[in-house]
């Protein structure tokens, strides 16, 4: 788990790996701005991060994140529905805290009745007026 940068503003360190189906764990941490809403949190970098690599829906196994308090820290809002985007309702979201105790909890309980890409048109169906 990535623990070494801590936000240099909120010295709050937040690390977190997103496990992938071929076994490789991409990392993350928390890389804060002097402009302070500018800053991304962990999840979203490591996402962020696993996108660009190739990572698709359904290639992700789990997500682990990782802070210093007790209890466990749970992905901000932000980060929930920006992993919904990529992730399974039913993937697993393991929340460690300082002493490295978990607590799980999948997707789809951290955001019930969330929005995602499924509920919108796709190219296709705008630009032929196909409708499923
Ligand atoms: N932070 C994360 O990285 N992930 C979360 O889920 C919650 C908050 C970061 C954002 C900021 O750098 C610091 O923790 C304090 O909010």
């Amino acid at each position: 788990m990535l623990m070494k940068f801590a936000g240099p503003y909120s010295h709050f360190r937040v690390g977190c790996s997103i496990l992938l189906a071929d076994g490789t764990v991409v990392q993350g941490a928390n890389v804060e701005n002097a402009a302070y809403p500018v800053g991304t949190c962990a999840e979203r970098v490591a996402m962020g991060t696993a996108v660009v690599q190739g990572a698709k829906k359904g290639d992700i196994r789990a997500i682990a994140v990782a802070t210093d308090i007790s209890p466990p820290a749970s992905p901000c809002g932000m980060c929930r529905q920006f992993i919904r985007e990529f992730c399974e309702l039913n993937m697993p979201i393991l929340m460690y805290d300082n002493e490295a105790r978990s607590t799980v909890m999948t997707l789809g309980q951290l955001l019930p009745m969330s929005f995602g890409p499924e509920k919108l048109k796709t190219t296709d169906e705008v630009e032929h007026g196909l409708s499923q």
